[in-house]
């Protein structure tokens, strides 16, 4: 395995961390941890015991991955954005068997400073604002802002605004790599790349 693992960060024996991945200063990295390749894990990220992390994963300075999170390849996770497991957390009654499931499909991005509430699936190549709190699940290719997100347009995979409304029909190329994509109600489709 050919890593670059920074001297001041700790990676717990058992986790496992793909090739080309590298860790910077004062990463903590449990054992159970799964990361894919070519990573990159930014100062001051921690990675829980149950969390799976694909392949060309960007973790920005000051995320936590908490355990039920699963991030999928090619994600980017802005710097101090938050994830969270408990829903409804007390600190006087002990919710481990009540963590709720995360998931950031292929490609999404999450902005500086967001908050995911947990429970949530994150749509593939959709997009969320800096500041955000997401708590309900967002659509593919969606760009989502404000407190709590809201869909303010469709976002291509290139990442700018597509000329669609959020809901309607219609077709529409990316003016940077000619991807076509359908809009049928509120649903995006990538249909030709
Ligand atoms: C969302 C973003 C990508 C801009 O996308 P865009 O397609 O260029 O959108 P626009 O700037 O045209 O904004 C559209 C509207 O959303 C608002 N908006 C944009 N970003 C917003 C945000 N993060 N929170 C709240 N509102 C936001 C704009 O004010 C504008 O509103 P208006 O129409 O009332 O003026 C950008 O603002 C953003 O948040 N980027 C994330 C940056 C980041 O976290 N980088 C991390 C690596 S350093």
């Amino acid at each position: 395995m050919i890593n670059q693992v920074h001297e001041s960060a700790i990676v717990d024996d058992g986790a496992q961390i793909g090739e080309n991945s590298r860790v910077w200063h004062f990463v903590h990295v449990c054992s159970g941890a799964e990361i894919g390749k070519d990573c990159s894990l930014g100062q001051n990220v921690f990675i829980g015991n149950k969390v799976v992390i694909g392949n060309n994963v960007k973790i920005q300075n000051n995320v936590s991955v908490y355990d039920n999170v699963t991030i999928e390849d090619d994600v980017f996770c802005g710097p101090s954005m938050v994830f969270t497991n408990v829903y409804n957390p007390r600190s006087f009654i002990n919710r481990k068997a009540e963590y709720r499931d995360t998931l950031i499909k292929k490609g999404a991005t999450l902005g500086a400073n967001c908050t995911i509430v947990c429970g949530v699936t994150i749509g593939e190549y959709s997009l969320v604002g800096a500041g955000a709190v997401v708590n309900k699940n967002v659509p593919a290719f969606a760009l989502m802002v404000g407190v709590p997100a809201k869909q303010i347009a469709w976002i291509s995979k290139y990442g700018e605004q597509l000329k669609l409304p959020v809901s309607g029909t219609g077709t529409e190329k990316c003016i940077h790599t000619n991807d076509c994509y359908h809009l049928s109600g509120s649903v995006l489709t990538l249909i030709s790349e």
